[in-house]
C-alpha cells in the first residue's frame, strides 16, 4: 500500500562477505558472510558479547571493519562514511533532541540533507501518521511516554526514506507488553513500506515475532539462519536448541534402521523412533521439546513401550498457562514437561515430588542435534 508524502525507494538488497571486525587482538566479529534480500527482515540473535551489535555498526558505517565487505543494492560501501549509506537506525536509547518539537525532530535529518520546507512538511506528515503520532506534532519529546518517544526516533529513521533500517534493542527500555505492540507495528510499518532490515536483539520472542529469517550468532560467528520456525524446530545444535526455547536433551545409541526411521535406545533407559534415516553415527544426541512431552502413570504403560522413559517427578511448578514438571531420569541430564493448564483448573494437583511417571512424545518430536 502506498503511503502518501513517503516515498520509499525501491528495496536494497544487502550482502556482507566475510565480516571480521577485531578489537585489539580479541575477534568480535569473525568472517560473517550473509545475504539479507530487498524487503526482508532479519534479526541477528544471541547470547551478550556475541557481537551482535558490532556487526549492525559495520553495517552502518559505525565501524570500520579489520576485514570483509559489505554491499548495499550491490555497492561495495565498506569504507563508506555512515552519513553517505543513506542508513535509518533505531536504537535503545532513542536520543531526540529534548529542545525541539516532535516534528522538529522528525525533521531534523531531511534539513541536513538540505531539503526546503515545503517538501519536508508532507514526508514529516507522513511519518508521524505512519506511527500514529500525527496529533503530537508540537509537544517536546518530555511530554511522551517511553513508547510514544521511541515512535518518534522511528518516524526519524523512516522519514529519511532510507535504502536500509537497522534496528539495535530498539524495545529495551519498554515494559514487557509495550515492547510486544512495538513488535507488531514495527513489523507492520516495515513491511508496508517494504523497507530492507537488520534487528539486532537478544529476545528470542522478539526475533521470531518480527523477522522473516533469524541469525543465531556464537562467539563472532553465524551459527545457523532459517525461518523463525525452521530455527525452533529444526536446530542444527545443542547451542541453538537452548537458545531458543526450552529443549531437552537426550544421549542415545542407534540400534538399527528401517525405511527412512532410526531406532534409538536412551542412555537414560527406554527406546525412541526417529524420523532420520541414519548415517555413521552410533551416539546420538536428541532433541525434545518440553511441550512436546506427556506424562501418565507408569503403572498404565506396557513394560518396554516404544517411545518414552520412565522418569521420575522432582519438582512441580505452575506457571499459568502451564506447569512445568520437573523430571529425573537416569541420564544425569535434567528433563521438563511442559503440561498446558486448562481453563479453571490446574495440573498440578495430578502430580507429586516422587511419582513414578511415563513420559512419551511423537517420533516426530525426535530431532537430532550436533553437541556444540
Ligand atoms: N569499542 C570496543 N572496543 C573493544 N572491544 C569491544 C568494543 N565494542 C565491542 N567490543 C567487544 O566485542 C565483543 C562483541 O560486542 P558487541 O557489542 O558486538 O556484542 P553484542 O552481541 O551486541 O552484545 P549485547 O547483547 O551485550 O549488546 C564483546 O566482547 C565486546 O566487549
Ligand atoms: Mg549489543
Amino acid at each position: 500500500m502506498a503511503t502518501p508524502g513517503l516515498a520509499v525507494a525501491p528495496a536494497t538488497d544487502l550482502a556482507l562477505s566475510g565480516l571480521t571486525k577485531l578489537f585489539g587482538t580479541s575477534t568480535a566479529v569473525d568472517g560473517v558472510t550473509l545475504r539479507i534480500r530487498a524487503g526482508e527482515m532479519v534479526a541477528l540473535l544471541g547470547p551478550s558479547g556475541c557481537g551482535k551489535t558490532t556487526t549492525l555498526r559495520m553495517i552502518a558505517g559505525l565501524v570500520e571493519p579489520t576485514e570483509g565487505d559489505v554491499m548495499i543494492g550491490g555497492s561495495r560501501v565498506t569504507h563508506i562514511p555512515v552519513h553517505r549509506r543513506n542508513i535509518g537506525m533505531l536504537f535503545q536509547n532513542y536520543a531526540l533532541f529534548p529542545h525541539l518539537s516532535v516534528a522538529e525532530n522528525v525533521a531534523f535529518g531531511l534539513q541536513m540533507r538540505g531539503l526546503r520546507k515545503a517538501a519536508i512538511r508532507p514526508r514529516v506528515e507522513a511519518a508521524l501518521a505512519l506511527v500514529q503520532l500525527g496529533e503530537y506534532a508540537d509537544r517536546l519529546p518530555s511530554a511522551l511516554s517511553g513508547g510514544q518517544q521511541q515512535r518518534v526516533a522511528l518516524a526519524r529513521a523512516i522519514v529519511i526514506e532510507p535504502s536500509l533500517l537497522l534496528l539495535d534493542e530498539p524495545l529495551g527500555a519498554l515494559d514487557r507488553n509495550l515492547r510486544e505492540s512495538m513488535q507488531v507495528e514495527i513489523r507492520q510499518i516495515q513491511k508496508r513500506l517494504g523497507i530492507t532490515a537488520v534487528l539486532v536483539t537478544h529476545d528470542q520472542e522478539e526475533a521470531l515475532t518480527m523477522a522473516d529469517r533469524v541469525v543465531i550468532m556464537r562467539d563472532g560467528k553465524l551459527e545457523q539462519v532459517g525461518t523463525p520456525q525452521e530455527i525452533y524446530s529444526r536446530p542444527a545444535t545443542r547451542f541453538v536448541a537452548s537458545f531458543i526455547g526450552a529443549s531437552n536433551f537426550l544421549r542415545g545409541r542407534v540400534e538399527g534402521r528401517s525405511g527412512g526411521q532410526s531406532l534409538v535406545r536412551l542412555v537414560g533407559g527406554g527406546r525412541v523412533e526417529i524420523p532420520w534415516p541414519g548415517d555413521d553415527r552410533k551416539d546420538v544426541l536428541i532433541s525434545v521439546r518440553p511441550e512436546a512431552v506427556a506424562l501418565a502413570p507408569l503403572d498404565e504403560v506396557v513394560p518396554g513401550a516404544l517411545g518414552g522413559t520412565s522418569a521420575t517427578v522432582q519438582q512441580v511448578v505452575y506457571k499459568g498457562q502451564a506447569t512445568h514438571i520437573h523430571l529425573r531420569l537416569d541420564d544425569a541430564e535434567p528433563f521438563v514437561a511442559f503440561l498446558p493448564n486448562r481453563q479453571g483448573e490446574s495440573i498440578s494437583q495430578s502430580y507429586a515430588v516422587g511419582d513414578k511417571v511415563w513420559a512419551s512424545w511423537s517420533p516426530q518430536s525426535n530431532w537430532l542435534v550436533a553437541d556444540s
